[in-house]
């Protein structure tokens, strides 16, 4: 997608950010969990910018042997319009050439047919399912992943 520029996130982000988090998520992060996860060496953080605005962000935690999708989030006004796709492409491709031999891992709720579709488009396969994984509301957590090494460029 023409324009969008995908960067590392900082803290001037912030505000912006949580406020993409509050209308994206029913147990949203607070502005100290971000805060956290920019400082955390093993932390990959990217926003996509459009026009100077912050319109999504991906946070992703790298641990020796796995590695985690955290949170992923489109502001609403831009949903649709490939954002999350490139932010997950630039990822997968950046992180399959730092830990080619790991897989990446994530939950999401069982009902987040949208985010399900995303991830099984970018390559994840349905894994297994955590009982009452979620909070607020109370929800089953679908796993998925994705062996990176078998990531092939999808934008
Ligand atoms: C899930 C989410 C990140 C998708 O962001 P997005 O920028 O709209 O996604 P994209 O435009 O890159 O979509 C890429 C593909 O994902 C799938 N997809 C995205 N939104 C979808 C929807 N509402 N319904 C069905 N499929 C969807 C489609 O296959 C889409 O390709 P297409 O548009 O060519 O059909 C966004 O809806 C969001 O922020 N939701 C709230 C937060 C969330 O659920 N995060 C994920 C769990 S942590």
């Amino acid at each position: 997608m023409e324009g969008i520029i995908i960067r590392e996130m900082q803290h001037d982000d912030l505000p912006r950010v949580c406020v993409i988090e509050r209308g994206s998520h029913t147990a949203p992060w607070s502005n100290k969990s971000f805060e956290y996860e920019i400082e955390n060496k093993d932390a990959f953080l990217r926003v996509a910018v459009l026009d100077g605005k912050v319109a999504g962000y991906i946070c992703i935690r790298t641990i020796p042997d796995l590695i985690d999708l955290l949170n992923l989030a489109v502001s609403p006004e831009f949903r649709r319009m490939g954002i999350a796709g490139m932010l997950l492409n630039d990822a997968l491709h950046g992180l399959r050439h730092l830990k080619p031999d790991t897989d990446i891992t994530l939950e999401v709720r069982e009902s987040n047919t949208a985010a399900i579709t995303l991830y099984e488009k970018y390559g994840f396969s349905i894994k297994g399912k955590r009982r009452n994984y979620y909070k607020t509301p109370d929800e089953d957590a679908i796993i998925m992943d994705l062996v990176l090494r078998e990531y092939q460029n999808r934008v």
